[in-house]
């Protein structure tokens, strides 16, 4: 009797044929439960998420222990009302795709041990595939037009990366963070203006009310000119509260909020720009929680304007972590034929290049 893995590459050829393979996309990596369907890595047909934010924010972030338990809670829910939403029967779905890493090593283990049990009572391939990358791909549900190479910046609650994105799902590092991602030094700086967990989103609306020129805050300076830094920014906005505090002043909070929105992006932006000049890109786009904040789409679209280039961005929906980006990274992985067998594991410090 042959194997699981030689039955999956005995099939594999058909499915690359398949004009639009329906992929059954899993995520679990932090705090969203979640599963989609997905016609030919571009087409959504269903779209489930169970936010877990409710059970973290009385604890200011996520906390690993509940995270993992309420996973394994709501993944069957959840993927049954991908499917019943899809109108699809589990047997109809060409392949299983899953986030193996990075983020939580237990909430990451819940949603692989269940797209491999999946996987291996339908006869279905297993994909796996990178947090990240989903992030990136998450722009083709959007931007169905899009195709490789174009830039991207991805800037989430664990990653800020600039890559360059270029055929068959290969990547080339511009730049990274060097300390904290921008979405946690968002996070942070919104926990000082009290500001409910996850703050970002909430900091970027206090912000429109606010002065972004009422304060000046640090703009780092990187060993590689592409690189990031948010910890100093992160560290100067927290003795700026301070002072206020000791004094015993209100806090300004919509200028405080706007001001340290806008060395964040000024940051991120500046250096995709000159990415963007050095390496003649004719496309950009943004990825990542942090691809939601308001100015930086607005910075991105006005230098993307400025240089005659395209400037895409996923839709709100598709910025924070869900599952269609996971079936549309998928997709891609499927296209190359990057099959895994039933030993996958979570990789939480899963690297995308
Ligand atoms: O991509 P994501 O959902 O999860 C990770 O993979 O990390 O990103 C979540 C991060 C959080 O830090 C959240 O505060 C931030 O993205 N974020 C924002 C905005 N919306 C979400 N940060 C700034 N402005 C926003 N509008
Ligand atoms: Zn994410």
């Amino acid at each position: 009797m042959s194997s699981y893995i030689e039955r999956m590459q005995q099939a594999l050829p058909d499915l690359q044929q398949k004009a639009e393979p329906l992929i059954l996309g899993i995520e679990s990596s932090c705090d969203e439960t979640a599963a989609a369907v997905v016609a030919g890595g571009r087409r959504l047909l269903s779209d489930a998420v169970y936010s877990q934010i409710d059970l973290h924010s009385v604890y200011g972030g996520v906390v690993p222990e509940i995270a993992s338990r309420a996973h394994v809670e709501k993944i069957g829910p959840v993927v049954q009302r991908a499917l019943l939403d899809a109108g699809l029967s589990l047997h109809q779905v060409d392949a299983i795709a899953v986030t193996h890493g990075p983020g939580l090593v237990g909430a990451l283990l819940v949603g692989v041990s269940y797209a491999k049990g999946l996987a291996l009572a339908l006869n279905k391939p297993l994909l796996a595939v990178n947090h990240i990358e989903g992030h990136i791909c998450a722009n083709y549900l959007s931007h169905p037009e899009l195709a490789p190479p174009f830039l991207c910046l991805v800037a989430s609650g664990g990653h800020s990366h600039l890559v360059e994105v270029l055929e068959g799902q290969r990547y080339r590092l511009i730049g990274c963070t060097q300390d904290d991602a921008a979405g946690e030094a968002f996070d942070k700086a919104a926990r000082q203006l009290a500001l409910p967990y996850p703050g970002g989103p909430l900091l970027d609306e206090l912000a429109e009310q606010g002065d972004p020129h009422r304060f000046r805050l640090p703009t780092p300076h990187t060993q590689q000119p592409m690189d990031y830094s948010f910890s100093g920014l992160k560290t100067a906005f927290v003795n700026l509260c301070h002072q206020f505090r000791q004094r015993g002043e209100p806090l300004p909070k919509a200028d405080l909020a706007a001001s340290f929105r806008m060395a964040v992006v000024d940051q991120l932006a500046d250096r995709a720009e000159k990415a963007i000049i050095q390496g003649g890109h004719r496309r950009f786009a943004l990825a990542g929680g942090v691809a939601a904040n308001k100015l930086l789409r607005q910075r991105m679209q006005a230098i993307c304007d400025e240089h005659g280039i395209q400037c895409y961005a996923p839709s709100l929906r598709y910025c924070g972590d869900n599952a269609a980006m996971i079936a549309a990274a998928g997709h891609g992985v499927l296209k190359r034929g990057a099959l895994v067998d039933l030993s996958l594991n979570a990789q939480p410090a899963l690297r995308l290049i």
